[in-house]
């Protein structure tokens, strides 16, 4: 278990760089809202920022951190800022172009950290389609050179647009794949990650070759759309959990406040989602308690195997993990 206070030290990457604990996510948020969500977190103290140029709302994030800068309460330099390259983008010309769109959406010159969203990639016809589809109703996959695309990342950095680099979805075979060709070690891996898909394996690795986690799906993704999970899986709702629940009676704290205090305690960060500015401040204020070591027990008991995104569309997909392979 890591120290209470060392927690609210950011994470250091392998690059020196901070990365601060607790981010606010941004799938599913768009426009007004989305707005909101993130100018009110910066205000309440989140200082890390978690989008893709997938989820189409850069420019909405760019405004909502420009108005915070325009106010002089918090400079860019304060901030960390999280995008992913497009999954039709992955070729290593453009890499390149998802990331200047990036910049330009989110009014940045740079990005703190940029992520390959999943190795398997989407063909880039030249319409703009980013979700391209095949007749028989399946994503039009391809499977682009990995190692390349690496490399533009790699370029990124040395062109000054990028603080640092890393990968999501990733397998640890595939990232030991990118680790044996890398000039640029990955800083980060984001993977889904929750007490009832607790990653220790994935996380070990990450471990031994000094790259930092990152939890999606903290609480459980509650909130996804219903055909990223088997419709078993979507019955489990781990905010609901009975031993999340007791735990967090015990201490008088949300379920909410618990999962996260559990990701954070094995020195993973954690980007929740809400479109509640309420829950905003529930979800950051996970510092002023602490889990007793039977609590913790209890909760690592939790580790099921259930995960709440499948991506079951890319299935097809020659990079697809093998059945039971974590990502
Ligand atoms: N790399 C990837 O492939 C990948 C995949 C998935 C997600 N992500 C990133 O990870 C972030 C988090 O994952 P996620 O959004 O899927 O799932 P999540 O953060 O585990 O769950 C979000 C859901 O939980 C609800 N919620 C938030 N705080 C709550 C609280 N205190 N009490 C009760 N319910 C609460 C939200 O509802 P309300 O909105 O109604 O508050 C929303 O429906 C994403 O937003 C995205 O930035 C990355």
């Amino acid at each position: 278990m890591i120290q209470h206070t060392s927690l609210l030290r950011p994470i250091l990457l392998n690059n020196g760089a901070k990365m601060p604990r607790i981010g606010v996510g941004t799938y599913l948020l768009q426009g007004e809202l989305c707005r909101e969500i993130v100018e009110r977190a910066l205000q309440l103290g989140y200082r890390h920022v978690d989008t893709a140029h997938s989820y189409e709302n850069e420019k909405d994030i760019g405004v909502a951190i420009h108005a915070i800068e325009r106010r002089g309460n918090i400079s860019r330099k304060q901030l960390f800022v999280t995008t992913k390259v497009n999954r039709i983008y992955q070729h290593p010309v453009d890499v390149k172009l998802s990331l200047e769109e990036s910049l330009e959406d989110l009014k940045s010159k740079y990005v703190d950290l940029l992520l390959i969203h999943s190795p398997w990639g989407l063909k880039n016809r030249g319409d703009g389609d980013t979700k391209p589809m095949r007749e028989d109703g399946t994503f039009d996959c391809y499977p682009y050179d990995l190692k390349a695309t690496w490399r533009a990342m790699e370029d990124a950095v040395h062109a000054g647009k990028v603080k640092s680099i890393g990968l999501s979805n990733f397998t640890e075979k595939l990232t030991k794949m990118i680790l044996a060709n890398a000039r640029i070690r990955p800083q980060n891996l984001q993977f889904e990650c929750h007490a009832y898909y607790q990653q220790n394996q994935l996380k070990s690795f990450c471990d031994e070759n000094q790259i930092s986690c990152t939890a999606y799906a903290p609480l459980g993704a509650p909130g996804k759309p219903m055909w990223h999970a088997s419709e078993e899986d979507s019955k489990c709702k781990l905010l609901e959990d009975k031993t999340v629940l007791d735990i967090a009676d015990k201490y008088e704290r949300t379920p909410a406040q618990i999962l996260l205090r559990f990701l954070l305690e094995r020195n993973i960060a954690v980007i929740p989602k809400t479109s509640s500015v309420q829950r905003l401040e529930e979800n950051e204020t996970v510092f002023d308690f602490d889990l007793e070591g039977g609590d913790v027990q209890k909760l690592k008991s939790l580790d099921r195997g259930i995960r709440f995104f499948l991506f079951k569309q890319y299935s097809h997909h020659s990079y697809f993990p093998q059945k039971n392979e974590p990502f």
